[in-house]
């Protein structure tokens, strides 16, 4: 077997979440976003650990039905909500493994309504509400269309509403305020009109961090919970540990000469005489290919960088002239005592987000999970 995985820690999760659930206050509960199996880190462990952590969390979302069927098979008695549509002949499936589907158009309301009377249970749901995101939710102008059925439709039981903001980790605020603005304005016509909503929630990580007015009763954070801020231009209020970290060990360590070429395209060419480890992860694992000659690994508390370009399954790294052997451990995504190369930089090299870095490391990788 390969040496090659994702060590996920699993008391730095905990840790993540505790800090937040200080930051926001003791009346407000936190509703763990698992989705894309826990940003890549693992559900199932996740939400396992998760609720160790205090105050427990007893709703979870998820994107898919699919990902909420995998979450109930294992967790009986916690709430499940699932962000993503759901289509009519999933309906009798989501009453019976009390899953909380979210809607946004009113043929879908009155449908399950009618499932919910055929069974006779009532069915409780959340509304979304576009407020700026622009990607799915109800327009605040139909509103009253929806208030009104949803009030025709006694079977069904308007659970909780939300919305989602755009770009509630920028430095400028002032988008989030209107969207903010437009929530507020929607949760009053709806409170008029229907009693007992008993959840509004729209703060995911950039507004838990930095737009306490975003809490209402629940907030629904995503990478905070896995250890990074979702942007540069947040404060660093919430203090947050990165959970994943990927190690290896070399397959390969060789002495080349000055003027050796590396890899596919023969991009690097050695300077002088050094040392190329070969290391077992490659793109297939979600090493991004844009690292090549980019990326770095850590070792003996030092950087060292990727050189030639990343293959299906393999990297190699220039070590120069120091002492690393067969047995010593690489970190190729996470820290040391003094230097790091996590998720957070690797982004940056490639251009992208955290969220993506740790959401694309595939299930080829083993995930090993500790406390
Ligand atoms: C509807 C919704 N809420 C909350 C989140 C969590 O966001 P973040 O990971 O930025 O905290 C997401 C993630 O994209 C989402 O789609």
């Amino acid at each position: 077997m390969r040496p090659t995985f994702a060590e996920i820690n699993l008391s730095n999760l905990i840790l993540n979440y505790e800090n937040i659930a200080r930051h926001i206050g003791k009346s407000i509960n936190i509703m763990p976003v698992v989705k894309a199996d826990a940003y890549g880190h693992g559900m199932i462990n996740c939400v396992e650990a998760l609720l160790k952590a205090k105050p427990k969390p007893h709703f979870f979302a998820v994107a898919l039905l699919e990902e909420a069927f995998e979450f109930r098979k294992k967790f009986k008695s916690e709430r499940i909500l699932v962000f993503g549509k759901i289509n009519e002949p999933y309906f009798k499936k989501i009453i019976e493994y009390n899953i909380t589907p979210t809607f946004y158009e009113l043929d879908l309301i009155e449908k399950y309504n009618r499932i919910c009377k055929e069974f006779n249970t009532k069915g409780k749901f959340h509304l979304k509400i576009d407020t700026g995101m622009g990607r799915v939710g109800i327009d605040i102008k139909y509103l009253d269309d929806f208030v009104q059925l949803i009030r025709r439709c006694r079977h069904v039981n308007l659970e909780g509403v939300y919305t989602h903001f755009a770009n509630s980790d920028s430095k400028d605020k002032s988008f989030s305020y209107e969207q903010l603005k437009k929530f507020n304005y929607a949760i009053g016509l709806i409170k008029q009109e229907i009693k007992n909503v008993r959840y509004f929630h729209c703060a995911n990580s950039g507004a838990i961090i930095d737009i306490p007015e975003s809490y209402f009763n629940f907030v629904r954070p995503g990478i905070s919970l896995y250890g990074y801020y979702p942007s540069d231009e947040t404060s660093r209020s919430i203090p947050l540990k990165p959970v994943m970290s990927i190690k290896t060990k070399l397959i390969y360590l060789k002495w080349v000469e000055k003027g050796t070429s590396i890899s596919y395209g023969r991009t690097y060419i050695t300077e002088r005489r050094t040392q190329i480890g070969t290391l077992p992860l490659g793109y297939a694992d979600g090493y991004n290919r844009l690292l090549s000659n980019k990326g770095k690994v850590i070792f003996n508390n030092k950087l060292f960088n990727v050189v030639g370009r990343v293959t299906m399954d393999q990297i190699m790294v220039n070590f120069e002239d120091e002492n690393v052997t067969y047995d010593d451990e690489i970190i190729v995504l996470g820290s040391s005592e003094n230097v790091k190369f996590d998720a957070s930089d690797i982004s940056k090299v490639i251009n992208t987000i955290p969220y993506e870095v740790c959401t694309s490391i595939s299930k080829r990788v083993k995930r090993k999970y500790v406390y």
